[in-house]
């Protein structure tokens, strides 16, 4: 899925030279700080937007470290991301008290409608899924995050609504 996403709506950065110019100008700058691999990671996902599978290997070479390891940070926080963003995000929140108000039936909603999983985008580009923690809203439990726009109490049968709004922002 990934892969036919990649080639639908971006180009690899390392393909595109003034791309290719910010990446190496950052890795250039902070190879050599301890704890380079952070900061790299950090600024490329702020100047790019995201950290494709192909960057990671780029970046774990420069930096001389294992791709593994370059992967592990990239995966584990979920402020990093291996495609760029669609448009409008859609995040779910995953805290205790929206996993017991029904959550996943809106995740799997979600996953149906758009044929996405969390963390994926929409072929088109326009929406990425998301799970979050807590975003402090438990009382109004399931909780979603629409762009910055907290949505309480969703019910799957509603959420379609949620979507065809995003769409026809577009039209
Ligand atoms: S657990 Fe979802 S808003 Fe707190």
């Amino acid at each position: 899925m990934q892969k036919t996403m990649e080639k639908a709506f971006f180009t690899d950065p390392l393909q595109v030279p003034e791309q290719l110019a910010i990446i190496d100008g950052i890795l250039d700058e902070n190879k050599d700080l301890a704890g380079a691999t952070m900061v790299v990671l950090n600024r490329i996902q702020e100047s790019i937007g995201f950290i494709s599978p192909s960057m990671q290997v780029y970046i774990a070479k420069k930096l001389g470290e294992p791709v593994s390891r370059i992967h592990g940070v990239v995966s584990f926080y979920s402020f990093f991301t291996t495609t760029p963003r669609g448009k409008h995000t859609i995040k779910f929140c995953i805290g205790t008290a929206c996993y017991v108000g029904g959550i996943t039936q809106i995740i799997e909603k979600a996953k149906q409608i758009l044929g996405i999983e969390p963390g994926e985008t929409t072929e088109d580009g326009l929406i990425t899924l998301e799970l979050c923690r807590c975003v402090g809203a438990c009382s109004q439990a399931p909780v979603i995050v629409v762009d910055e726009a907290v949505q309480g109490r969703v019910k799957p049968n509603r959420f379609p609504k949620t979507i065809q709004d995003l769409k026809s922002q577009e039209d």
